[in-house]
């Protein structure tokens, strides 16, 4: 039976252990120079609807270092972006790759496509969740704190996909959550609703310092994602004042880290003195989507 990564709550709490345990094995074994082809034979086939740099490279290179072989796709460049049906697309896949990674505007294209395929699917971010980075933001919250558990845990900016993920892994990992977004930005309540079933603790505030007081870690994110171009003005408006600067930091605990998946737009959503400061966390975050992403891949593909 194929096993998929499309929410981050298609993962139990031991399916998290064991990919935050490999993944730190993993990161060793890289660090130490030492081999370890595990993949060897397999290819994972890469659809992408939009741009990305740390997804694809981190997924290529991890494919690589694991002694298989990555397939970068643009959408456009198949028959896919002609109009062939997203069904057929994952029936022929299914026969050639070992898995499919796929980035996508609507979070039911990978849904679709996981249906009618028979190789395990990751979601590499949809409108809906971006799983693979929660995972790699687990992963590095436990190497600064040794756990995720009750680590105050503050969300400043827009209520989207990044933001559905984390809530929807409070309940795996224990954080105390708290979330300020603009009117018009919050995060689907549905959402809200599904953290809070799943054992999360979850509060929603109407202000940045109110969410980011004693927080120990603070995340924020583009206040204009991709696909959200045409918004760009009324979004800069509506997200004043949810800058991540050297002001809201002093309100968070004094040993707070920052987080943010990047891509930056540096002066919107986070200042040079934050993202570049003793408080970021921003590139080992970055550096650990690889070591996850391996882990998340020799679970799934490996036979
Ligand atoms: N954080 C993230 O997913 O970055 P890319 O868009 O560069 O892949
Ligand atoms: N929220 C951002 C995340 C980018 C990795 C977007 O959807 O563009």
């Amino acid at each position: 039976m194929k096993r998929d990564l499309i929410s981050i709550l298609d993962l139990k709490a031991e399916d998290l252990e064991q990919i935050m345990q490999d993944a730190a094995t993993l990161k060793t074994l890289r660090k130490e120079g030492k081999e370890h082809p595990v993949l060897a034979g397999k290819n994972l086939a890469m659809i992408f609807e939009k741009p990305s740099t740390r997804t694809r490279i981190s997924f290529e290179v991890g494919m690589n270092d694991l002694g298989g072989h990555a397939l970068h796709l643009n959408h456009k460049d198949m028959q896919l972006g002609r109009g062939e049906e997203v069904r057929d697309t994952a029936r022929v896949i299914s026969r050639y790759a070992s898995g499919v990674m796929i980035r996508a505007f609507l979070h039911s294209t990978i849904t679709e496509f996981a249906a009618h395929s028979t190789i395990p699917v990751i979601n590499g971010l949809s409108d809906k969740e971006h799983p693979c980075q929660l995972l790699a933001d687990i992963f590095t919250i436990r190497e600064y704190f040794g756990s995720t558990e009750d680590i105050r845990v503050a969300w400043v900016g827009d209520g989207n996909n990044v933001c559905n993920s984390l809530i929807l892994a409070s309940g795996l990992t224990g954080m105390d959550l708290r979330v300020a977004t603009p009117d018009g930005y919050r995060p689907d309540p549905a959402v809200v609703e599904r953290g809070r079933t799943v054992g999360g603790k979850v509060t929603v505030f109407n202000s940045p310092e109110e969410a980011v007081k004693d927080a120990e870690v603070i995340f924020t994110d583009t206040w204009i994602s991709m696909g959200d171009e045409t918004q760009q003005a009324q979004r800069v408006k509506a997200f004043a004042g949810y800058t991540v600067d050297e002001a809201l930091l002093k309100k968070a605990d004094p040993d707070a880290i920052v987080m943010h998946c990047l891509p930056a737009h540096r002066g919107q959503e986070i200042t040079d003195e934050v993202l570049d400061g003793p408080h970021s966390a921003v590139w080992d975050e970055a550096e650990n989507r690889l070591h996850v992403q391996k882990a998340v891949l020799v679970n799934l593909l490996r036979t």
